[in-house]
């Protein structure tokens, strides 16, 4: 059986959330997976494939996740693995490319060899915010790309 590592930078919880929901949706599949706080994370060679979610805060990755990448770097480069971003709030309509990711940490993933980068809306509870526009991460979104990782890893006992 393929084991995964799902392993996420969050500040209030918002990504943590979408990181357990990414783990349930690869062990519903089969996978075995662990899911756990990438300061947490002391070795990842026991892993055949690795996904790597952060917060972006002021269009930085939490520093937790940063860290990750340059510890794992060399057994990043040699698994496949997947990575998103947890983000934006407000009104979509005024989001701004710009802050949506943290272009030099992606293009240091895509220098490793990352599969996919992907941006999940995120949560803030911020009252300066429409109420409506607080939670914008789409569970349903989050599910199916993670049913798409695991369409592409063996499941053998
Ligand atoms: C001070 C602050 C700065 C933020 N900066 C960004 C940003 O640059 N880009 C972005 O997409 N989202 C930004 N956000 C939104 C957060 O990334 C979003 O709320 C995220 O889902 C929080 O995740 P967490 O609960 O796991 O910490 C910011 C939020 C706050 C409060």
């Amino acid at each position: 059986m393929s084991r995964v590592l799902v392993t996420f930078g969050s500040k209030h919880g918002a990504t943590a959330e979408i990181a357990e929901m990414v783990a349930e949706t690869l062990r519903a599949r089969g996978l075995d997976v662990d899911c756990v706080d990438a300061g947490d994370v002391e070795r990842i060679d026991g892993y055949d494939a690795v996904i790597l979610g952060s917060a972006v805060y002021m269009r930085r990755w939490r520093r937790e996740a940063r860290q990750f990448i340059h510890h794992f770097s060399a057994e990043l480069e040699q698994r496949p693995f997947w990575v998103f971003s947890s983000g934006p709030v407000g009104d979509p309509k005024k989001d701004n490319p710009a802050w949506l990711e943290p272009g030099r940490t992606i293009r240091e993933l895509e220098r490793l060899g990352v599969r996919e980068h992907v941006v999940f809306g995120g949560r803030s509870t911020s009252s300066g915010i429409p109420a409506q526009f607080r939670d914008r991460r789409d569970w349903e979104e989050i599910r199916s790309w993670a049913r798409k990782i695991a369409a592409s890893m063996p499941v053998t006992a």
